[in-house]
C-alpha cells in the first residue's frame, strides 16, 4: 500500500547514480510558490550534498535546469510543484535521450554536436568594414526567423522526441529549429551547405510530426513548424538542383 505523505511534506523520489542507478526517496517541506528546482536544491543543501544537478539562472533563461518530472521533461526553475505534484509526490529523473553522467546531470555533448552538424552557427557575408545589414523588424523574413530564435538550448524537446529514442543519429528538434531560424535569416550566406546538412537520413525528413517537441517546449516555440519549413526548403533546393 502506498503511504500518503504527511501534510506539508513532499515525498520526492530522485534518480541517483548513472544509467543503471535507482530512485532514492526524500521528504521535503512544502513552501509557498516552490519550484521543482527549489526541491532539488533543498535536498542538495540540507539533506545530501552529494546530489548532482545543474542550474544557473533560475529564471528561465539559461536552459540548464531541465529534468524529467513525473515522467515529463520540463524546465525545473519555472515549474511550480503545485502544478505537477500528484498526491504530494514528485519523481525527478535526468532527461531522457541523453547519457546520464550522474544523478540528474546528463551529458549534453551530443545535443550540441547535432547543432554543429545541422550548421547551426551564423555565417555572414559582409566584412567588418561594410555597413550593418538592416532587416526591418516587421518584415516577413524577420518575423519567420523570430519565431524560432528564443530557443534556450534546454533539450526538453530533444528529450520528448520519440524519433531521437528510435534513431540516435536523428539531429532532433532543437538543432533543426536552429537550422530553420538561420535559413530564414536573410543575412546568412551558408544556406546551401545548411540545407545539404539537414537533408540526409538523420535530418528533417526523419521527423514524424508527433508534435511532442512543440507541446513541451517551455518557450512555446514550434520546432515542428520549423522542421516542416526545412522540408519545403530542401524540396525547393532539390528541384532547382542546388543540393
Ligand atoms: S515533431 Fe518531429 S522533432 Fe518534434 S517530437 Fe515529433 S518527431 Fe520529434
Ligand atoms: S526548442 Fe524549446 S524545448 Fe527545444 S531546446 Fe529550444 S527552448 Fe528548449
Ligand atoms: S536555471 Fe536557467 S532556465 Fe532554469
Amino acid at each position: 500500500m502506498t503511504m500518503e505523505p504527511a501534510k506539508g511534506i513532499l515525498s520526492v523520489q530522485v534518480w541517483r547514480g548513472g544509467a543503471d542507478g535507482a530512485f532514492q526517496v526524500f521528504q521535503v517541506p512544502r513552501q509557498p510558490s516552490q519550484t521543482v528546482l527549489d526541491v532539488v536544491t533543498y535536498i542538495q543543501r540540507s539533506v545530501d550534498a552529494t546530489l548532482a544537478y545543474r542550474f544557473a539562472c533560475r529564471v528561465g533563461m539559461c536552459g540548464s535546469c531541465a529534468m524529467t518530472v513525473n515522467g515529463v521533461p520540463r524546465w525545473t526553475c519555472r515549474t511550480h510543484v503545485d502544478k505537477v505534484a500528484e498526491g504530494g509526490a514528485l519523481s525527478i529523473a535526468p532527461l531522457r535521450n541523453l547519457p546520464v553522467i550522474r544523478d540528474l546531470v546528463t551529458d549534453m555533448r551530443e545535443f550540441f554536436d547535432k547543432w554543429a552538424a545541422a550548421k547551426g552557427s551564423f555565417k555572414g557575408a559582409r566584412s567588418k568594414t561594410e555597413p550593418f545589414a538592416q532587416v526591418r523588424p516587421d518584415s516577413p523574413e524577420r518575423m519567420r526567423a523570430d519565431a524560432g530564435i528564443e530557443c534556450i538550448g534546454c533539450a526538453v524537446c530533444y528529450s520528448a522526441c520519440d524519433v531521437v529514442s528510435w534513431n540516435p543519429e536523428y539531429l532532433g528538434p532543437a538543432a533543426l529549429n536552429r537550422a530553420w531560424t538561420l535559413v530564414c535569416d536573410e543575412r546568412d550566406a551558408a544556406n546551401a551547405e545548411r540545407l545539404r546538412a539537414v537533408a540526409g537520413d538523420a535530418g528533417c525528413h526523419a521527423c514524424h510530426t508527433h508534435m511532442s517537441c512543440t507541446e513541451r517546449c517551455p518557450k512555446h516555440l514550434s520546432p515542428t513548424a520549423g522542421i516542416a519549413g526545412l522540408k519545403r526548403a530542401v524540396l525547393r533546393a532539390a528541384l532547382k538542383g542546388d543540393l
